[in-house]
C-alpha cells in the first residue's frame, strides 16, 4: 500500500502502524498540504519514518494547496510545526525527486498486484492521480480514506477537517468508481489516547514509544482546548488498521455524496444508510474494535522501536 498524508500528530502513528505491521507492504509515503504547509508535512513524514529506522520507503511531495480556494492550516491542533510536543532531533532522508502523484503512478505501474491507496489528509493528490492518470485506476484495489463523517463535523458543524479542506478532491475520488472506504470521525472518535494508553507508549522503554507519548501528551492538550475532550481521537491508524484487519473497522455499504455548496455545509459527507438516492453505494466505517486496534498500533510501534 500507498501512504498518502499530512503530519500531524495521528498521521504520524498512521505512519508507524503502516512500516510496522508485518502483513503490509508499504511501498511509498506521499504528502500533501493540510495540517500545516506542504513543507512541514513532508519534512514531519520523514522525520518520522527516520525515528523509527524506517529506511528505503520513497517519500515524495505532492500538492501544496486544494484543487479550489486557498489551504487554511490546523495550527491549532498540530502546532507550529505540525507535529509539536516530542523535543528530538533525527537527520531525515532525502525527499524524492519527482512529485507525489508522479510517484503513486509509477509505484502503481510496476507493482505486481493492485495496490491499496490510505489517505490520512485532504485527498488532493488522490485526486489529481485520477484526473491525470486514470489509466492506473486498474492498479488500485481500493482507496481508504480518514475523513467525513456519518454525523457531526470538526471543522464546521457537519465538515471534517480533511473533507472541508478540499471538498472536490473528495468528490472527484469518492465519484470515481473506485471501491472506496470511508473511515470518519464517527468511527475515529472511538480511539481515544487515554492516559493509559500513553502511558503504555512510554513504558515500552524506545525511543519511538516516548516521541509516541509526547505526540499524544501535546494532542491531548489541544484536543481539551480546542473540543473539550479529555482524550484526543487518534483518527488516521484507524484507516490502516482497517486495511490490516477487516474486523477491527465494522463497514456497511451506503453512498457518500460530498456537499460541495450549501450555505453551511460545504465539505460535509452526506451518508446514505438508508439507500433514498439509489447512488452507487461506497464502504462506510461505523464500528471499531478499540482493543483490537490498540494492540495492532502498539504492537507495530514495539516493533520498530526495537523495545
Ligand atoms: C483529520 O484532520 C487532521 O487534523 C487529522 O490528522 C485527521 O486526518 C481529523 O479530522
Ligand atoms: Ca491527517
Amino acid at each position: 500500500m500507498i501512504i498518502d498524508c499530512d503530519p500531524g500528530h495521528d498521521d504520524a502513528l498512521a505512519l508507524l502502524l503502516g512500516a510496522g505491521d508485518p502483513r503490509l507492504r508499504l511501498l511509498g509515503v506521499t504528502t500533501v498540504a493540510g495540517n500545516q504547509t506542504l513543507e512541514k508535512t513532508t519534512h514531519n513524514a520523514l522525520k518520522v519514518l527516520a525515528l523509527a529506522g524506517v529506511t528505503g520507503i520513497p517519500v515524495a511531495a505532492g500538492c501544496d494547496r486544494p484543487l479550489v480556494g486557498e489551504l487554511v492550516v490546523a495550527a491549532n491542533i498540530h502546532g507550529v510545526t505540525g507535529l509539536d510536543g516530542p523535543d528530538v532531533d533525527v537527520p531525515v532522508a532525502e525527499v524524492a525527486a519527482v512529485h507525489a502523484v508522479e510517484l503513486m503512478r509509477r509505484l502503481l505501474a510496476d507493482a505486481a498486484e493492485p495496490v491499496t491507496l490510505i489517505a490520512t489528509g485532504p485527498l488532493t493528490n488522490v485526486a489529481l492521480l485520477l484526473r491525470r492518470h486514470p489509466e492506473v485506476m486498474p492498479r488500485i484495489r481500493r482507496v481508504v480514506f480518514m475523513g467525513g463523517s456519518t454525523e457531526r463535523g470538526n471543522t464546521t458543524p457537519y465538515g471534517e477537517f480533511n473533507i472541508v479542506t478540499d471538498p472536490e478532491a473528495a468528490d472527484i475520488v469518492l465519484r470515481s468508481g473506485l471501491p472506496t472506504t470511508m473511515i470518519g470521525l464517527n468511527v475515529t472518535h472511538q480511539a481515544r489516547a487515554t492516559p493509559e494508553i500513553i502511558a503504555e507508549f512510554r513504558r515500552m522503554g524506545s525511543r519511538l514509544g516516548a516521541v509516541c507519548a509526547d505526540l499524544m501528551t501535546f494532542f491531548a492538550g489541544t484536543y481539551l482546548r480546542e473540543f473539550g475532550f479529555p482524550d484526543p481521537p487518534v483518527h488516521d491508524p484507524v484507516a490502516v488498521a482497517a486495511v490490516i484487519d477487516a474486523s477491527v473497522v465494522r463497514t456497511v455499504a451506503a453512498p457518500v455524496a460530498v456537499e460541495l455548496t450549501g450555505t453551511h455545509t460545504r465539505g460535509a459527507t452526506v451518508v446514505d444508510l438508508h439507500h433514498r438516492t439509489g447512488r452507487v453505494a461506497n464502504a462506510v466505517g461505523v464500528g471499531l474494535r478499540v482493543d483490537s486496534f490498540w494492540r495492532l498500533l502498539m504492537a507495530a510501534v514495539r516493533q520498530l522501536g526495537g523495545t
